[in-house]
């Protein structure tokens, strides 16, 4: 095939080469019709029928973590949320309630949220993990890796303006990066997915729990609040 022929054949493809072998003629108002239909399920499609499909896939998982733990702790909050907040693994209160961030470190969680005018019924909390590990040690590796297929299920699903992700195991499952909390803070990554036609603004910041031992970093975690809080005007 000579360049100029090659050229040509590469440009119908690219430009939707369906469109040219079809046997009857086109009826563009008619497909316009349908990608809305099709896009309007896509967009408004019953969110809590497909997080309790998450849910019913999760509790139907085999996980090594559910035989030392109590409750499956997977969501709190809004559905329809323009941020989502993503913490680490459910704790001792967790674990008995079924509900993420409700011990101490989810109290102050509470006022993080205050102090930029969000209530807790505003935003959509989840965890990396959904079942509490032994002893409220770290996840491994394999537990994140393991547990990230429903964590990014519900991205897709709840499609949250901005992600704000709680220590050091959200940022490492969400960014795909080994880097310290200090060197990802205070700046706005991106979080991308097949599934999403674009990527989402991500900031990582401070847990809360590690906020109560360590409240000489409160001001940076207020700085990141304040990151979210300045764009968060600026959405409808
Ligand atoms: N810490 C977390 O990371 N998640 C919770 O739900 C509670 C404490």
């Amino acid at each position: 095939m000579n360049q100029s022929n090659k050229k040509n054949l590469e440009f119908i493809i690219n430009s939707g080469v369906n469109y040219f072998l079809q046997d009857s003629p086109r009826n563009w108002f008619e497909h316009e019709k349908k990608l809305e239909q099709s896009d309007f399920n896509k967009n408004t499609g019953d969110k809590k029928t497909q997080i309790d499909e998450v849910i019913k896939d999760l509790k139907k998982h085999n996980s090594s973590l559910q035989k030392m733990a109590t409750k499956l702790v997977v969501y709190d909050g809004n559905l329809n949320a323009k941020v989502m907040l993503i913490g680490e693994a459910p704790g001792r209160d967790e674990d008995q309630q079924g509900i993420p961030f409700v011990g101490r470190a989810g109290q102050l969680l509470n006022k993080m949220l205050l102090a930029i005018n969000l209530q807790r019924e505003d935003v959509y909390i989840t965890n990396v993990v959904n079942w509490r590990p032994p002893d409220n040690r770290t996840p491994n590796d394999e537990e994140i890796l393991e547990f990230l297929p429903f964590l990014q299920r519900q991205i897709d699903i709840i499609k949250p303006k901005f992600i704000f992700l709680l220590g050091g195991v959200a940022a490492k499952a969400i960014l795909s990066t080994p880097l310290a909390l200090g060197k990802l803070r205070g700046k706005w990554h991106e979080y991308k997915s097949l599934n999403l036609e674009q990527g989402i603004p991500t900031i990582a910041s401070y847990h809360p729990a590690f906020l109560l031992r360590s409240p000489q970093y409160k001001k940076h975690s207020w700085e990141d609040l304040q990151m979210l809080q300045k764009k968060l005007k600026n959405v409808s």
